[in-house]
């Protein structure tokens, strides 16, 4: 009899090799002289540690992390790095998300990078979303919808959020994310999460407006018209989606 640990291990495991495989894919799609957004996450950071073995060998690439964690691993691993300043047109972001809806319309933001995240992505030609099978959902909203707010008046934030979710079909409560410390998460860009529980939004791009009008959030998760194609890794292989 295999012990409930051990199967539970073997599925991380699993998990983990999708999620290279994925990433494995995502390196077809680099060229030399290519500008790179790199993503945040578990994901990504394969797909990182896989572009330090090619850059190794000799691809010249520059990169634009999008958190300080992805940074501190990319300059481990050597790979140039720019800003989003100097060069503020990139070729191609490769990131992960928390779910994938099949208008390939995501929902990212778990690991708390999603302002950086989406501000790389919105100036990349093209923006490839590296997952798991499991991150592919038929409507968004099961993973809490994380949304970065200033650290001031977080009350009227938080329930300012709560109503553009049940004006637009999708209520449910916005809870301040905390570390282990039980203090508030703080962002790289200094500011808070709410993770709003909101179980499935119908209707991302009504929310997303209403939520982009809130004096006091900074972005959502919500990444809509960002993602050109989708590689998607599990027990029956890797397959790519392109949006149409
Ligand atoms: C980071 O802020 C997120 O947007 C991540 O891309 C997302 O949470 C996916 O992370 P994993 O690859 O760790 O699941």
């Amino acid at each position: 009899m295999i012990a409930t640990g051990t199967r539970l291990n073997t599925r991380l495991m699993s998990v983990e090799t999708y999620k290279r495989a994925a990433a494995a894919r995502a390196i077809d799609f680099v060229r030399s002289g290519m500008r790179i957004g790199l993503g945040t996450g578990s994901t990504a950071q394969h797909f990182v540690d896989l572009l330090g073995e090619r850059v190794r060998t000799g691809l010249d690439v520059v990169a634009v992390p999008t958190s300080e964690a992805t940074r501190a691993q990319a300059e481990r691993l050597g790979i140039a790095l720019t800003t989003l300043d100097e060069t503020p047109e990139l070729d191609l972001t490769v990131d992960g998300a928390d779910e994938i809806a099949p208008d390939l319309t995501l929902i990212k933001g778990g690991g708390g990078a999603l302002l950086r995240e989406k501000m790389v992505a919105s100036v990349s030609a093209e923006m490839i979303v590296i997952a798991d099978e499991t991150k592919w959902v038929a409507t968004l909203g099961r993973f809490p919808l994380p949304v970065e707010i200033v650290p001031f008046g977080t009350t009227a934030t938080r329930r300012a959020v709560e109503r553009a979710a049940a004006d637009t079909a999708c209520p449910g409560p916005a809870l301040l994310r905390t570390g282990r410390d039980g203090h508030p998460f703080v962002t790289d860009g200094g500011h808070w999460l709410l993770d709003a529980q909101l179980q499935r939004i119908d209707d991302p791009q009504a929310l997303a407006t209403r939520l982009s009008a809130i004096p006091g959030v900074m972005e959502h998760g919500l990444f809509i018209g960002l993602a050109r194609t989708v590689i998607l890794a599990g027990p029956d292989g890797v397959r790519l989606i392109e949006r149409l």
